[in-house]
């Protein structure tokens, strides 16, 4: 398996997948559909809805079913994106190559793009012709993962933390786990319910997801200091202008570095009881997250 033709071809089926999820153009107000398509068209890897995908086939199943969920994520993920950038939050100018929803449209539009967004991400759910109870079971995770004790309640930490110098590791592991890690864990979890995966192995998934959310983040933060701007599409720097507390600003970027890798490791390890070839995307996806300059 090349993971780079791998990555490749299952972003290339999400960004096909992904707008056909999208409801016909309004007759007034299309504002809010431009909006909200140019966002989700924008670009981006589409890692969760590849997640999503992997964890189906780790437990046996065939990714073609878990299409939906995948792109449900990748709508949500959009939506945090989207208000993630407004001026209220991280105030930046550029994501995915382009400029930012709210920088293309205006404040309000990228405000109501992102709504769109999330309740779009259920409404594709509940249409999904699927086995019901795994669906409901779906549904609840991807929305427990997103919300209030998930990945909101992450960005409000996120916010309180800035400008403070007293954060520590325990509250920027929280904050990690949360804002990024929830919905990360949450595109496993739901391709490992749909793939019809056992208790014991929903819960490796979830381990695994929970560590892999956290090198994601850490290697964000590594990358808003470090990476180069073209490559990531989206504004450097802009942690330190935020003065965002983060595992650099905590650890330094060797420090942050073997952070990622450690957790890295220990996601690997919770794949340990599985077939070696039915999770080989996952374990090389996770050795893709802390390598990665994009
Ligand atoms: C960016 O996520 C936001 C974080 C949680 C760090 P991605 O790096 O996955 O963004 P896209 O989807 O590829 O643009
Ligand atoms: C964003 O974290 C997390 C969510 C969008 C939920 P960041 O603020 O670090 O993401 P980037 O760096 O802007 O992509
Ligand atoms: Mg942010
Ligand atoms: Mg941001
Ligand atoms: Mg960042």
């Amino acid at each position: 398996m090349n993971l780079k033709d791998y990555l490749k071809e299952r972003k290339k089926l999400i960004d096909e997948a992904v707008v056909k999820y999208l409801p016909p153009a309004p007759k007034f107000g299309s504002r809010l559909y431009e909006a909200v398509k140019y966002s989700l068209v924008a670009g981006g890897k589409r890692l969760r809805p590849i997640l999503c995908m992997a964890g189906c086939e780790a437990v046996g199943g065939d990714f073609k079913e878990a299409i939906v969920p995948a792109c449900a994520i990748e709508m949500i993920h959009t939506y945090s994106l989207i208000h993630d950038d407004l001026p209220a939050m991280d105030n930046d100018t550029l994501r995915r190559g382009h400029p930012t929803t709210w920088v293309k449209f205006d404040e309000a539009t990228a405000i109501l793009a992102g709504d769109a967004l999330l309740n779009r991400a259920f409404e594709v759910l509940m249409e999904w012709d699927f086995d019901c109870e795994r669906k409901v079971r779906v549904a609840k995770e991807i929305a427990s993962a997103s919300g209030m004790l998930g990945m909101v309640l992450g960005q409000q930490c996120d916010l309180d933390a800035e400008g403070r110098s007293d954060v520590s590791e325990e509250e920027l592991l929280f904050i990690h786990r949360h804002k990024t890690g929830r919905l990360i864990t949450a595109s496993v979890v739901a391709g490992g319910i749909t793939g019809g995966g056992s208790e014991e192995e929903i819960e490796a998934l979830r381990k695994y997801g929970d560590f892999l959310g956290l090198a994601f983040q850490i290697t964000d933060d590594i990358l808003d200091v470090v990476g180069d701007q073209e490559k990531l599409g989206k504004n450097v720097g802009s942690d330190l202008e935020k003065e965002k507390v983060t595992f650099v600003t905590l650890f330094g970027v060797e420090g942050a570095r073997k952070k990622a890798e450690e957790a890295v490791n220990t996601a690997v390890e919770a794949l340990r009881s599985f077939d070696d070839e039915k999770v080989r995307p996952l374990v090389e996806i996770a050795r893709f997250v802390i390598e990665r300059e994009y």
